[in-house]
């Protein structure tokens, strides 16, 4: 199975899909690396030599047009699966459209609780004494697609954004290099 990952941070997620894909036994394969910006999380492909691609967002005139740089980067590649792991930004719904249901997204939190983009903030803001990890099937929706894997984890005395958040990645990682090996065995059928 090819696998393309789309970032915008630190990558800490890819890193551990790089790590677990490079056993010999593991069924998948990252092909590509992309970032909507010049992502730190880059560098982590650049050391197991794998391809790169920016399409900063801000150097095209909408999201549509970003969308479709995307979409081109991509179809270059021709993954058999698309993984946003810490991608901080909304596909356009035609490049969903074209991968789903082929396209998942790990989130920090026990979804459907807090989706968007600051769903380990927002656990906290609501006094949550237990949050998550989940990954999903993306859809045209904001952390709304069907999902595939999810755990509960606690949020502990004193946690900030960042403490908890911490404790939430290791998690997040182990759920998504699961999904990738189910889905490149076959395990688990991926429905839109
Ligand atoms: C991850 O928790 C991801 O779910 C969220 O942002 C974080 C990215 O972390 N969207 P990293 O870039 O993989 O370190």
């Amino acid at each position: 199975l090819t696998v393309a990952v789309l970032i915008s941070g630190t990558g800490s997620n890819l890193r551990a899909l790089l790590d677990a894909a490079r056993r010999p036994d593991f069924p998948a394969r990252i092909v590509v690396v992309g970032a909507d910006r010049d992502a730190e999380g880059l560098a982590h492909a650049e050391e197991f030599g794998i391809p790169t691609f920016t399409a900063p967002f801000r150097a095209f005139a909408d999201r549509d047009a970003w969308g479709e740089e995307l979409g081109r980067q991509l179809e270059a590649w021709n993954p058999d699966l698309v993984v946003l792991s810490g991608l901080m930004r909304l596909l356009p719904a035609s490049l969903v459209a074209r991968y789903s249901p082929r396209i998942v997204n790990t989130h920090p939190a026990y979804l459907p609780e807090f989706p968007g983009a600051h769903g380990v903030r927002d656990a906290l803001a609501a006094g949550a004494v237990q949050t998550g990890a989940s990954v999903i099937v993306v859809d045209d929706g904001i952390d709304s697609g069907p999902i595939l894997a999810q755990e509960r984890i606690p949020v502990l005395e004193g946690d900030t954004e960042q403490t908890l958040h911490e404790r939430i990645k290791p998690v997040e990682r182990r759920l998504l290099i699961d999904v990738v090996r189910r889905i490149a065995t076959g395990e688990l059928a991926l429905t839109p």
